[in-house]
């Protein structure tokens, strides 16, 4: 089973392209020397899903907002080397929350191992993730803490799911700001502030990101029911298993409560439904609503980069827009 690839944005400018290459390829350095210990197991079990692949997405939006300061100030390959530590802590602890079996195409840590050591390597990552950010600045340290908290904060929401007075959508679309838009928000914020970048263009970034975040979930729950495990690198149905209820889910449950898609739906579905239920959900206009929603949040997205400076990272941010769209649409 395959990993899905790094992003490969098309890039015409050719100073920009090569100043994204070097940069991620710096980025991949750090974050391999970041996670290594005195103790081999520790750093095989760091470096195991760092080495399975992985989009490197986040990295990417702190190089090029960068891209609006200085690219070269020092603190930029950091500061995305600590974003992707971030994100990646939070996979190894989410893989034990879903029980998921594979990640970037390979066993998860939880399913290599088994939970306490995916728990355990998590928490080192968060680690060394702060000891890089100690060299930032506290400016840093506290973004990194807020995110951090509304990560966890959006977690622990979509484990408990909406009150009984909460419309189930606007709890989704909350969860979904906090889990995972608010570490791509961050990695805007991070590029923009590293590279000394002008105020408004840092809150101007972060908004994007954040909407680019929202999109981005939205995608992966489409590919959770639409994409093949080689497409993925995960395994397919592993919200439905879980009984996660993305938003086709919830229109699916919406459009007819009575339907056999419904009765399949209704909690987490046992592992000898799951294809029936994937086969129905696939089918079904829910995908396509779902779908337009995550075009309108990219198209959010995209009015506040129309209103960066017009410098070549700004056509760059587009095609992201762009390659967020096609992914799952
Ligand atoms: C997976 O993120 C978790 C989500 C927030 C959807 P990515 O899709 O960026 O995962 P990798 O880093 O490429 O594996
Ligand atoms: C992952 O959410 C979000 C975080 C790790 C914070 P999901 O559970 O939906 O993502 P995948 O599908 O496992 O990557
Ligand atoms: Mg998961
Ligand atoms: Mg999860």
């Amino acid at each position: 089973m395959s990993a899905p690839p790094v992003v490969d944005l098309p890039i015409a400018d050719e100073r920009l392209a090569q100043d994204v290459a070097n940069g991620l390829a710096a980025v991949e350095k750090l974050l391999r020397t970041s996670v290594e210990s005195e103790d081999a197991f520790v750093t095989e079990a760091s470096k195991h899903l760092i080495q399975a692949g992985g989009k490197r997405f986040r990295t990417l939006m702190v190089l090029l907002a960068a891209q609006f300061g200085d690219p070269s100030a020092p603190g930029v390959v950091p500061g995305a080397v600590v974003i992707e530590l971030t994100h990646l802590g939070s996979l190894y602890h989410d893989d034990v929350m879903d029980e998921a079996p594979v990640r970037r195409g390979s066993p998860s840590a939880n399913a290599r191992w088994d939970n306490t050591v995916a728990i355990l390597t998590g928490d080192y990552l968060f680690a060394q993730a702060s000891d890089l950010l100690a060299d930032l600045g506290p400016e840093l340290i506290r973004i990194q803490a807020q995110t951090f908290s509304r990560l966890v904060q959006g977690q622990i929401r979509e484990t408990v799911g909406p009150r009984a007075d909460e419309d189930p959508v606007v709890h989704y679309i909350s969860v979904l700001e906090d889990k995972t838009g608010s570490l791509i928000a961050a990695s805007g914020r991070f590029g923009a502030l590293l590279s000394g970048a002008p105020a408004e263009i840092e809150e101007r970034l972060s908004r994007a990101c954040e909407a680019i975040g929202v999109a981005w979930q939205l995608g992966d729950d489409l590919l959770d029911v639409a994409s093949t495990s080689t497409e993925s690198g995960k395994t397919p149905g592993t919200d439905l298993r879980e009984g996660v209820k993305t938003l086709p889910v919830l229109y699916a449950l919406a459009d007819d409560p009575s339907s056999r898609l419904s009765e399949l739906l209704s909690g987490p579905v046992p592992e000898a439904d799951v294809e029936e239920a994937l086969t129905l959900l696939r089918a079904h206009p829910a995908m396509a609503r779902a779908q337009a929603d995550l075009d309108d949040w990219v198209n959010r997205a995209r009015d506040d980069i129309s209103n960066l400076p017009d410098i070549p990272a700004r056509g760059a941010f587009l095609s992201l827009c762009d390659y967020v769209v096609e992914r799952s649409g």
